[in-house]
């Protein structure tokens, strides 16, 4: 251990090197239990404290200019916001040298979707279907912010969604929980690693406790109205899942849950986190949250914020500074608060010990580690790698695409064919739109030297100004193809950024109309946030290529799926609705007791729009085609304890080799309580030559058919079951089972 911390640390670290026999702590244990002896309240609610620094914020900055006179005088134990290795070392000092205890900070920030090297936003990035990519983007984006001085990353975001006005959607991985579940342990894995002290690793989050994702008319930070059961059911597993894979911190939700902000949820964080799932991690509240809850109605003060977040569990507040000001107070009047907060910050030291601040504060604080690591050529590779294959092909009337490399003409034409900012998306942390590489550069690196690309924007992401028509219609005309790239820029989707139409923004409709117009082929890329609900685009043009937000590799990404250098395998994490009315829409949805019949009156529609989505949840298309045959499960019953085989045969019947995303779906047919249509609980992805077959084999057991029964027991129930397998949530072959 290095002797660079204050003398009173260091004799503490010396008193605990270890096991204490007497007490049978761990070094761990005993090393914080002598700390905590050592710390005065105010220390104790200094760790318990984060405050944004100036450098970048998300929000209202509510915490006042002596921020670093709190630092030193050991009454600050967070920053959010402070990143780079000299930035995080001087402010590490600070704490370090000139506070009593030297308790080093913990550094936090929001990467969502990498550091410097910007990966698919990750919604989109979800539609690849690989953990293994998944996780090493998040490996990646630890070993970037590690090098750059920060501990601990405020991800992965692991809300449900099932409303696509919700601007936040494209932070977490869909609308299923199962999936969602592999993704969030996947992200968690890449950042922690195996060891947190590890300079390469950071610490995660959960967030937003919970239900966060089911705001109310998908506007961002409103009230959510949700049963228990489908809390259980379906928000809150890929938190369990998170919880599972060892998550080092929870943030709670903005969110009002059934009559409590979720920042004084007792219910969500003392019950089921805390007790329950025994997380031995802490709880940060989000920006402000905790003083948010006077303006929810819910505190009347805010000491009162501060008493009802400190007794609901939540161990540090972000931003706003309740509990700096209050606590004491509270102490003072009911002395079992105490125990509280000797909880809280023996979570927090517990982090900051696990990530081996107390052996070497700064050794994240490294500027040789950062030049080194930061936006390295691998890292990029990656970048590419993954976003070809989030890249969803949604529609290719008579094989549109792929498009020859020696076309003598490609028209390009649209708002965003040149933008570098649009495909960082939002929440894109220290990505710099430098780093990127657009759709056009992608397209005049992978096109022959005889191409001539036509390049116009036509006109603006969000205008009413159709003068470039003009020039885009005569450039179109001329070419052999047309390239048209629309959607929604960067700051169209994520926090606070929700929309009432989830339309192409502007007149981009009209321009796509008008370029279809002249006969000439259409392939639309669509750069979003969210999913686009535009039935003309996806109904009349030639090609569409869901891209979402792709990163800093999204020009050469898109020129590979486009020229077909990549066979593009994604499958949407999410349904595409056909308007805003339909929404919300899942697959996972409810019977009811009239199952739609469009021959029938009196069964569940509408009256002025088609029943299903646009496409549905776990669509994706290909240059080759896939059938499925042969369904078959080795045994037509079993119990509890055993499990069922199934089997399915996949071929490639198409021309070239490509990748297919086999997912299996179960339906629980009668229910103490309802069930849903399909439930998500498999999948493959395989890689198929053409004509090639391939045998695939699942395995269901009956601890997979849990669910929240009538009585609220987390449990299986003996009877009929249907087991689906296919290319999609909608075009499948389907057996039968019974669980005895
Ligand atoms: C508010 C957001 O809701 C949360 O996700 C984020 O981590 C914090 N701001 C910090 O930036």
């Amino acid at each position: 251990m290095r002797l660079i911390l204050s003398t009173l640390l260091l004799g503490i670290i010396l008193g605990c090197s270890g096991t204490d026999q007497t007490q049978n702590l761990s070094p761990k244990e005993a090393f914080i239990d002598s700390l905590l002896n050592e710390m005065t309240l105010p220390e104790k609610i200094g760790q318990m404290s984060q405050a944004t620094g100036s450098f970048e914020f998300t929000g209202p900055i509510t915490s006042d200019s002596s921020t670093l006179e709190l630092v030193r005088t050991g009454r600050l134990g967070s920053f959010l916001n402070v990143v780079g290795a000299e930035r995080t070392r001087e402010a590490q000092e600070m704490a370090v040298n000139g506070s009593r205890l030297g308790i080093p900070l913990i550094f936090g920030y929001d990467m969502i979707h990498g550091y410097a090297t910007t990966f698919p936003i990750p919604m989109g990035e979800a539609a690849c279907w690989d953990l293994d990519l998944i996780k090493r983007s998040a490996e990646i984006t630890a070993l970037e912010a590690s090098a750059a001085g920060v501990h601990w990353n405020f991800a992965p975001m692991v809300d449900i969604a099932r409303d696509p006005r919700w601007g936040r959607i494209m932070e977490g991985a869909g609308e299923d929980p199962w999936w969602s579940s592999k993704v969030a342990v996947a992200r968690v894995e890449g950042y922690q690693g195996d060891d947190l002290s590890s300079t390469g690793t950071i610490a995660a989050t959960a967030k937003h406790f919970a239900a966060y994702g089911a705001a109310e008319g998908g506007r961002d930070y409103n009230t959510t109205e949700v049963s228990e059961r489908t809390l259980r059911e379906i928000y809150l597993p890929p938190f369990r899942a998170a919880a599972g894979a060892g998550v080092a911190s929870f943030m709670n939700g903005f969110n009002d849950l059934n009559g409590v902000p979720a920042s004084a949820s007792h219910l969500l964080v003392r019950q089921i986190l805390k007790k329950e799932w025994d997380f031995k991690g802490f709880v940060v509240s989000d920006w402000a949250s905790v003083q948010e809850m006077t303006d929810h109605g819910y505190a009347a003060s805010d000491k009162e914020a501060a008493r009802l977040s400190l007794a609901a569990g939540c161990d540090m507040e972000m931003v706003s500074t309740t509990y700096e000001t209050y606590v004491e107070d509270l102490v003072a009047e009911n002395a079992s608060y105490l125990a509280m907060i000797d909880d809280a910050v023996q979570r927090i030291l517990g982090i900051k010990y696990d990530l081996g601040l107390f052996e070497d504060p700064y050794r994240y604080s490294d500027a040789g580690r950062e030049a080194k690591y930061v936006l390295h050529n691998d890292h990029f590779k990656h970048a590419r790698e993954v976003a070809k294959k989030s890249i969803v092909l949604l529609e290719n009337r008579d094989n549109t695409l792929p498009l020859d490399m020696d076309l003598a003409k490609i028209a390009v034409i649209g708002p965003l064919i040149n933008d570098p900012v649009t495909p960082l998306g939002t929440w894109s942390a220290q990505g710099k739109k430098e780093h990127v590489t657009t759709l056009l550069e992608g397209v005049q690196l992978a096109v022959s030297e005889q191409t001539k690309i036509l390049t116009t924007n036509g006109c603006e992401v969000n205008s009413a100004d159709k003068t470039g028509f003009k020039k885009a219609r005569s450039l179109a005309k001329q070419a052999d193809v047309i390239i048209a790239v629309v959607g929604e820029e960067a700051m169209m989707s994520g926090e606070a950024l929700s929309r009432s139409d989830i339309g192409l923004p502007g007149v981009q409709l009209e321009l796509l109309q008008m370029l279809k117009a002249t006969g000439k082929p259409v392939v639309v890329v669509l750069m979003n946030g969210r999913p686009i609900a535009e039935p003309w685009m996806y109904e009349n043009c030639d090609a569409v290529l869901e891209t979402w937000h792709l990163g800093v590799q999204s020009g050469p990404a898109i020129a590979d799926v486009l020229f077909g250098t990549y066979n593009p395998s994604g499958k949407l994490p999410v349904t595409i609705p056909r308007s805003v009315g339909q929404i919300p829409i899942y697959y996972n949805h409810k019977h009811t007791g009239r199952a739609f019949d469009p021959a029938d009156r009196y069964t569940t529609k509408y009256i002025d729009e088609k029943y299903g989505p646009q496409y549905p949840f776990g669509y994706g298309l290909s240059y080759t085609n896939f059938e499925y045959s042969n369904l078959l499960l080795d045994k037509s019953s079993f119990q509890a304890g055993e499990s069922i085989s199934i089997e399915v045969i996949v071929t490639n019947t198409g021309p070239v080799a490509g990748e297919e995303v086999v997912q299996l779906y179960v339906r629980d047919m009668i229910g103490s309580v309802t069930r849903p249509v399909l439930e998500l609980k498999g999948f493959e992805k395989i890689m198929l030559a053409p004509n090639e077959s391939q045998t695939l084999h699942f395995s269901l057991s009956a601890e997979e058919l849990r669910f929240w029964d009538e009585e609220m027991q987390f449990n299986w129930e003996p009877g009929d079951f249907k087991v689906f397998v296919g290319p999609n949530s909608e075009d499948l072959l389907e057996a039968e089972f019974k669980l005895l």
